[in-house]
């Protein structure tokens, strides 16, 4: 059983499909009865939670072989709920997890975490809740894979992507530049995480570019 925190998300409605076709079981985390039905008729199961509001995820999770969080304030929110969603919301997964026996953990990060106080005004409360996530899980002790992806967009599916371990290289060298990539793309890469356990241990940053998904996730160099 996969369970998806923000099942109901962009991403996420491009990942639950990629899932269900592997042959995986897939449980929606997501906080309208709307949503839950839309999963349901894809073939996944729903729960409803408020990642926010509940305080315990436990009862969600507790059959997962997979948590993958895809949950995020959105652009349009303040630094509040940065806090309580990109940190808080991962927080709980995480303690959700852990309790759990030490279930593998995918995280939906971005680009920019590695140095989240370098950032700009409007960006930082963002990033910087991505990266104190992701050193919440990376601390845990539970089995995780971080991705980074850039800024999203909602271009069609490439199947091509560009992968690197090497955090922030892409802003080193190419400063100011705004690399993208399309959401159906990350949910592919996703799904390769999934399939892949040798990207266990691994932080990494995925931007549009050439190489096949699969290959681009194989390449990677293993931890
Ligand atoms: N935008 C970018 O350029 C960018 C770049 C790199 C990484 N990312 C990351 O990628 C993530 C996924 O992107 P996306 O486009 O799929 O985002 P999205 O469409 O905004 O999806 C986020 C989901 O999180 C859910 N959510 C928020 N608060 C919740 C709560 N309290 N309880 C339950 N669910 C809650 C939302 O539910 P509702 O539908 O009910 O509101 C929404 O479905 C982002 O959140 C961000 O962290 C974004």
């Amino acid at each position: 059983m996969i369970v998806i925190a923000g099942a109901a998300g962009q991403v996420a409605r491009h990942l639950v499909p990629l899932l269900l076709e592997d042959g995986e079981r897939v449980r929606g985390l997501v906080r309208r009865r709307d949503q839950a039905a839309a999963l349901e008729a894809m073939g996944a199961e729903a729960a409803l939670c408020d990642l926010e509001l509940d305080e315990d995820l436990g009862e969600h999770v507790r059959d997962a072989t997979t948590v993958i969080f895809a949950a995020g304030a959105g652009q349009h929110s303040g630094p509040e709920r940065k806090r309580t969603v990109d940190l808080g919301a991962a927080l709980k997964l995480i303690d959700a997890a852990t309790k759990a026996g030490g279930t593998r953990y995918v995280m939906l990060s971005s680009v920019g975490a590695h140095d989240a106080g370098s950032l700009g005004e409007s960006r930082r409360p963002y990033v910087a809740a991505k990266a104190e996530a992701d050193a919440a899980l990376t601390a845990s002790g539970l089995p995780f894979t971080i991705v980074r992806p850039g800024f999203l967009n909602d271009d069609g599916p490439t199947g091509r992507v560009e992968v690197t371990t090497e955090l922030g290289r892409f802003v080193a060298v190419e400063p100011g530049v705004r690399r993208e990539i399309p959401r159906a793309d990350v949910a592919a890469v996703l799904r390769e995480c999934v399939r892949r356990s040798s990207t266990i241990g691994l932080t990494f940053e995925v931007f549009a570019g050439e190489l096949p998904v699969a290959d681009a996730i194989a390449g990677l160099p293993e931890r």
